[in-house]
């Protein structure tokens, strides 16, 4: 079944063609140049984009796949949760297209996507359901229990910022351009994670759950203290005891659930995903405690429309699919089910 996938629920316009969990074409196109400039994504400028790029991401995406809108089956569309105004520009596209060819329209969740990119190159019997899902984004930080491919349940989640977003604040204090997250993991590479203190919170009544903003702030008073000092941040030590304390949380709230609740298989995904630390890490501590870890391609780690694709062929095999009266929302739980 070939279904043409549409993404733009933040700075990425990209459209894929996907078989099943085969991807057939993969096409991005980032925004992130021009978002840079002011340090995050400006909503306003991205809508416009959006509308700009989206019919050639979509004919380089048929074109790529060898196929033309005839041949596909249905047409799928991340519809929430991201920016509304980047969302409409995706879903009335695709309901345009879905309306004209007279396909099936299929409603996509943008984290379940995210989970979805950790079953393309996988043969159904190497990974299913049932697992447990870190999901860590720039908006986003949960911990999900996936009972089947559109059967969630949250059972952890971030109390303030996301995971992605406390990477690139921090960043971004230390000097590094929008978004820090992946830069940060490479100047941590070079650096000394012992050298500044850094808390870890915890939250309390929720064991699974997480916090960031008190280590975001404890890195922003850091950085302001020594410069009243006139003392310089040392960036890569800083950079590494960041991402250090990160990775402590996240390992541990996901090492613990998936004991506690007897998941045998974890399953990262979301931008943050692509940091090498949390790959290497989790790898570990998954193989000591006999836990299957799966990780997403680096490529398919960011927002993509071959995850999209291959989520919306799911949401098919349920029967979730929308009529032409379909909306965008900035926040859907990933529990919510769609009719
Ligand atoms: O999933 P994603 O592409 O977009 C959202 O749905 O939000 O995630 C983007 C986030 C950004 O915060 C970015 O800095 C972070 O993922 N990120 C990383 C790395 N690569 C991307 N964070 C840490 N280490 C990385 N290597
Ligand atoms: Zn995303």
């Amino acid at each position: 079944m070939k279904i043409l996938a549409i993404e733009s629920s933040c700075d990425e316009t990209a459209a894929a063609v996907c078989d099943g969990r085969e991807v057939l074409s993969n096409i991005v196109a980032t925004q992130v140049a021009e978002h840079r400039i002011y340090g995050g994504v400006v909503p306003e400028i991205a809508s416009r984009r959006h509308c700009e790029a989206i019919s050639g991401v979509t004919r380089e995406a048929l074109t790529e796949a060898g196929c033309t809108l005839d041949e596909i089956d249905a047409i799928g569309v991340t519809y929430a949760p991201g920016l509304i105004g980047s969302l409409l520009v995706g879903v009335n596209f695709a309901k345009g297209l879905a309306l004209s060819s007279g396909k099936p329209l299929i409603p996509v969740h943008h984290l379940r996507s995210h989970i979805a990119a950790n079953y393309i190159g996988r043969t159904d019997d190497r990974l299913k359901p049932p697992f447990l899902s870190l999901v860590v984004s720039g908006g986003h930080s949960h911990l999900v229990e996936v009972s089947d491919y559109t059967d969630y349940r949250i059972v952890g989640r971030t109390n303030d910022d996301a995971a992605g977003e406390c990477f690139d604040k921090t960043a971004r204090c230390l000097g590094m351009s929008y978004p820090g997250g992946v830069e940060l993991d490479k100047i941590a590479q070079t650096g000394n994670a012992d050298r500044y203190k850094l808390p870890w919170p915890h939250v309390d009544g929720s064991p699974y759950d997480f916090s960031f903003s008190g280590l975001k702030t404890a890195v922003i008073n850091q950085v302001h203290n020594a410069a009243q000092h006139g003392e310089q941040i040392d960036v890569p030590d800083m950079a590494a005891a960041i991402r250090r304390r990160v990775c402590d949380m996240l390992i541990d709230a996901t090492v613990r659930a998936a004991t506690d609740l007897g998941h045998g298989t974890v399953v990262l995904s979301g931008g943050v995903s692509a940091n090498s630390e949390l790959r290497a890490r989790m790898s570990d501590e998954c193989a000591h405690r006999g836990i299957t870890l799966f990780y997403p391609e680096l490529k398919y780690c960011g927002d993509n429309a071959a995850m999209v694709g291959v989520q919306a062929y799911y949401e098919y095999l349920s029967g979730n699919l929308a009529d032409n009266s379909l909306n965008a929302y900035a926040t859907m739980p990933i529990d919510n089910i769609f009719k």
